[in-house]
């Protein structure tokens, strides 16, 4: 069902390697580029972006986009060129919306779809076809929406916008971004106000964007820290020049990569550091990670700085379930970083790991542990003995299963530049639904410190 379901899988085993040195510069922010094809696909005009994720999951947005009438082109220097339709607008797709891996497109566009007089079926591919989508129809069906979805709400599905669809006011029972940007953009074609009530705050680019977009956002921040977010509907989107930063949790692989492996220095050039995304770095700062910010800077309305990471000796803290929301999508490569740290790594309320691509708790645990880390799986977290910088053991004969899950992927091939014996993965090829130029980077990288 994805682009690559059919061809063979591509297994490779990673190999202890020299040190990473010279720049690498990951591609575009994922959350930001969805965005990104979202909004300029409803601003009616031509739209320009530069700095696009390509990889799989985006360009299952921008097939969605133009199967509803937008038209959406990469051009031969690179940049993507966005010609929207307007809110409201969108036409009824004539097959079924294809979303591959990807539980971000999926739930933002049925939040756009919800209050869009159409009807879309939604089908991706085994790992998104497990995941819940109840958290995103259940504040639809209060505007008005009607689905119908397999059972325990889950792809494929049948959604019915309605016209004109309801406002609601809705406090979000999970912390996640994906349904309060589903609310926020099923709201831009709703009468009247739509507002979300966010408890605890996770990544804001909806907000940020849409109000560069001109759509009227406001937000209020309680004494207790809830976020109150409310936009006014029929909203009319101008068309925008976009820069994408680049993506942090693309980055976060080479970071943990150059802190652990002897002698790198490496700088990874552009990267976002949205306070809502960017904890990875200030946890593995305490522990005792040497990550500095070069060039802070202002792209695309997110703050970016260069990284420069030298290898450093990590020890294992006990990460505050607090700051999850803000590295959810790192705690796959944090968990290699607590394999290789002296003393233990506990983290907890990690539920949400759970519902991912894959059940993140549960394969990382399986994958350490064939790797030959010390590591005990609880409900809601891991707790890590690390080596203390001793080389992990490496694979045993049976290569790692990554579940079509891409942030397993480049985790245990992280965790292979620092096992003895190279740590073989199932499949690379998920990998391309973030970060297509991975394994070509990883390769350059140590290649440059092997010359040094
Ligand atoms: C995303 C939000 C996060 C994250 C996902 C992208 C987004 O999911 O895991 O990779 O772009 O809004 P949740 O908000 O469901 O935690």
């Amino acid at each position: 069902m994805t682009a690559h379901s059919a061809d063979a899988m591509r297994p490779r085993r990673f190999l202890p390697n020299g040190p990473l040195r010279g720049r690498v510069r990951v591609p575009g922010d994922k959350s930001i580029s969805h965005r990104a094809i979202m909004l300029t696909s409803l601003a009616v005009g031509e739209s320009r972006i530069s700095g696009l994720l390509e990889g799989e999951d985006v360009l299952a947005t921008a097939a969605a986009m133009r199967a509803m009438g937008a038209q959406v082109e990469r051009t031969g220097s690179g940049e993507w060129l966005v010609h929207g339709v307007g809110v409201g607008a969108l036409l009824q797709p004539g097959q079924a919306l294809d979303m591959g891996n990807s539980g971000t497109s999926t739930r933002l566009l049925m939040g756009l779809i919800a209050s869009h007089p159409i009807q879309a079926t939604f089908v991706g591919d085994g790992s998104l076809s497990r995941r819940p989508m109840g958290r995103v129809i259940e504040p639809l069906s209060l505007m008005g929406a009607d689905v119908t979805a397999t059972v325990g709400g889950r792809l494929p599905l049948i959604l019915r916008g309605a016209s004109p669809a309801v406002p609601i006011r809705y406090r979000l029972p999970v912390a996640s971004a994906q349904v309060k940007s589903a609310v926020l953009l099923a709201g831009l074609n709703t009468p009247g106000e739509t507002t979300v009530v966010e408890p605890v705050p996770t990544r804001d680019h909806s907000e940020r964007m849409l109000r560069g977009f001109g759509a009227e956002l406001n937000v209020e921040l309680e004494p207790d820290g809830t976020r109150v977010i409310t936009v006014r509907g029929e909203a009319e989107l101008r068309p925008q020049v976009i820069e994408v930063p680049g993506d942090p949790s693309s980055a976060a692989f080479f970071v943990v990569a150059a802190l652990l492996v002897e002698g790198s220095d490496l700088t990874i050039e552009n990267v976002g550091l949205n306070p809502t995304r960017a904890a990875l770095f200030d946890v593995l700062r305490q522990m005792g990670g040497s990550i500095e910010e070069v060039a802070r800077r202002d792209v695309g309305g997110e703050p970016v700085a260069d990284l420069r990471v030298r290898h450093s000796p990590l020890r294992g803290i006990e990460v505050d379930p607090g700051v999850a929301p803000s590295m959810i999508d790192e705690f796959p490569i944090l968990f290699v970083a607590a394999a290789m740290a002296e003393g233990r790594t506990t983290t907890s309320g990690l539920d949400e790991l759970r519902v991912k691509e894959s059940d993140r708790l549960a394969v990382m645990a399986t994958a350490l542990a064939a790797s030959g880390a010390r590591v005990e799986e609880r409900e809601d977290g891991l707790v890590i003995d690390g080596t203390g910088g001793e080389r992990l053991r490496g694979g045993a004969n049976h290569p790692i299963t990554t579940h079509l899950d891409h942030r397993i992927a480049m985790s245990m091939a992280v965790a292979g530049l620092v096992s003895r014996s190279g740590i073989e993965i199932d499949d690379t090829r998920p990998i391309a639904t973030s970060f297509p130029t991975f394994e070509a980077l990883l390769d350059g990288a140590a290649a440059e410190g092997t010359s040094a």
